[in-house]
């Protein structure tokens, strides 16, 4: 690990924690001068930075595992709408102002990839989208297909991303700096654990934000084109 990396993890763990002594060492000392309103207040701030640690750990352990994923992909043909339906699921119980749309053709063909890194990267995404869209508005997830890829995309209304910061947004710990993002947790680790993911898995992604609406594209291999390679090299071997 560099110092870089080391420095900007102690500086993300410590901001938390040092709230979360600062609140809990008040209420300790203050007590009986505090009223219910003002405890109960404390008490939402520690368990929000305490969210806010376990989401950062829990993305630095995936960052760190994300070195040894290449040889402990487990590939599997599978559709990904039943995949996107139940992240959507999942996601709307935090945030239940928005409105999830799927838009997911049945004839999608299947993709080859490993589902539960697929499930994380759809997970990344979809969390951002909720997180970063305007409030009361709709996340849309739609999809299209070649003869190589199944592409998805994850769109929502909000804040644009600048074309300047596309690239840097994939890059760990990367942040952008506006009211919005100052306002929502985040350690900046989810798009580039997100991308490395995907690249693994022979896939792309991209973002376009233009209007009032940002999009994020994933690609994937389709399952029948990579067994149509296979196929044709155990043909050439033989
Ligand atoms: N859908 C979106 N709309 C607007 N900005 C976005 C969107 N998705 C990501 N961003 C910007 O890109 C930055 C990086 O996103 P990323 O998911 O990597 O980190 P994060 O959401 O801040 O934290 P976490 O690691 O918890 O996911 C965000 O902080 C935000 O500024
Ligand atoms: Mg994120």
């Amino acid at each position: 690990m560099n110092d870089d990396f080391i420095s900007t993890v102690s500086h993300e763990l410590r901001t938390p924690l040092t709230s979360i002594r600062g609140f809990s060492e008040t209420m300790l000392s203050s007590w009986d001068k505090l009223d219910d309103e003002n405890k109960k207040k404390f008490l939402k701030i520690i368990v929000e930075q305490s969210n806010r640690l376990i989401n950062l750990v829990e993305n630095m352990l995936s960052v760190t595992k994300l070195q040894e994923t290449k040889e402990n992909l487990i590939y599997k043909e599978f559709s990904v709408k039943p995949v996107i339906d139940m992240t959507c699921s999942v996601i709307k119980n935090q945030y239940q102002d928005k409105k999830y749309t799927v838009n997911i053709s049945e004839k999608t063909p299947q993709i080859l990839a490993d589902k539960d890194k697929f499930q994380q990267i759809m997970t990344n995404l979809i969390e951002n989208a909720s997180k970063y869209g305007d409030e009361n508005s709709e996340i849309i997830i739609s999809s299209s297909f070649d003869d190589e890829y199944v592409h998805i995309k994850v769109s929502n209304y909000g804040i644009e991303i600048k074309e300047e910061d596309y690239e840097k947004i994939f890059t760990k710990f990367s942040r952008i700096d506006n009211p919005l993002t100052r306002k929502v947790q985040g350690s900046g680790l989810g798009l580039y654990i997100t991308k490395n993911l995907t690249d693994k898995m022979g896939g792309k992604i991209s973002v376009n934000s233009n209007n009032g609406m940002t999009t994020f594209e994933v690609c994937m291999p389709c399952a029948n084109i990579e067994r149509q390679a296979k196929n044709a090299v155990s043909y050439l071997d033989n």
